[in-house]
């Protein structure tokens, strides 16, 4: 029950919402797992507008109607089960690209909605914020999915093993070191959602989910090579990959290169690789590196590591 009391009006925080990578090659819709780079920061204040109202602090394009955006829908839930009239002013400052395939519609809608929550004085469950949040990815991609949202809220990795009703499951997450590369191309969710055959052979979801329980497995036992192993997708890798230039070649030179194994960031372009050392994470982003020059094409790269923490709150 939210009482005045709990919270002060005109009252601002800021918050770092990191870049998450959805799927974890073989768990599409189900896995995830939270980076610590790269983040948006975002700034929200509290008042009792009765309404939300969104910029972006660098003149980065937005969609201002908060029914169209992706902070602005799940806050508008959120004050929709108050009984108080309450709003929100939100100033983004993106540093994760949409249509980068690391999260960025998940890190503008959890962002805020941690925020808002932090601001109430925390009435809302972390289950309720990644119900709220999932409206975002809606509006991003038309479906609710929280394989991006629910990691960047609980940080580590998630398992979801349901989401209507959402059930999650944190997974303690080893200590691994994670290499991405962004090759400047967009795939928006919604189209590499729509390019997905809708029907799968049973032999083909015999691979998927016994990957998917050794990745789970490799993860609790801290069984890396296990991990490496389970990071094979027979469903939609072999669909979505064709979007993605060098997929093929970067998978395989990462591998040469000492990485456990990764794939497709979500849905893509970026390709992610888990390693055990950042040594090897860096050697990864070397090749990484050479085989998008080679073909001349722009690039961003990320060595990090798994954020155990999520989402933080900065300043209050
Ligand atoms: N599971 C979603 C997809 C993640 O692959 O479409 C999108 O980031």
């Amino acid at each position: 029950m939210i009482e005045r009391s709990n919270f002060i009006l005109n009252k601002k925080i800021t918050v770092q919402a990191p870049a998450t990578v959805a799927n974890l090659v073989c768990g599409f819709d189900v896995l995830g797992l939270c980076l610590e780079a790269p983040y948006d920061t975002m700034d929200v204040t509290l008042n009792n507008s009765g309404i939300v109202t969104l910029k972006s602090s660098d003149g980065y394009p937005l969609p201002t109607d908060p029914v169209l955006n992706t902070a602005g829908a799940p806050l508008l839930e959120m004050m929709a089960e108050i009984n108080m009239e309450i709003g929100f002013d939100v100033v983004i400052t993106k540093n994760i690209k949409p249509g980068s395939g690391l999260g960025s519609s998940a890190a503008s809608a959890a962002g805020a909605v941690v925020a808002a929550n932090y601001l109430l004085g925390g009435v809302f469950s972390k289950s309720e914020l990644v119900r709220f949040a999932m409206s975002g990815e809606k509006v991003a991609s038309g479906v609710k999915h929280a394989d991006n949202v629910a990691p960047c809220i609980y940080g580590g990795i998630t398992l979801i093993r349901s989401i209507f009703p959402l059930d999650i499951v944190s997974i303690a997450a080893p200590s691994l070191y994670v290499t991405v590369v962004h090759p400047q191309i967009e795939v928006k969710t919604a189209d590499a959602r729509q390019i997905l055959r809708k029907e799968v052979l049973l032999k083909d979801a015999i691979r998927q989910w016994g990957n998917i329980a050794g990745l789970v497995a490799g993860f609790l036992q801290n069984d890396l090579d296990l991990v490496g192993r389970s990071l094979e997708d027979v469903i939609i890798e072999p669909v979505r990959s064709i979007l993605i230039p060098e997929f093929n070649k970067v998978k395989a030179q990462s591998k040469l290169a000492g990485a456990l194994g990764g794939g497709i960031s979500g849905s893509g372009p970026s390709i992610f690789m888990l390693s055990k050392t950042m040594q090897t994470a860096k050697e990864v982003e070397v090749t990484m590196r050479e085989i998008y020059t080679a073909i001349e094409l722009p690039f961003y790269t990320y060595v990090t590591t798994i954020s155990n923490e999520g989402i933080k709150i900065l300043s209050s």
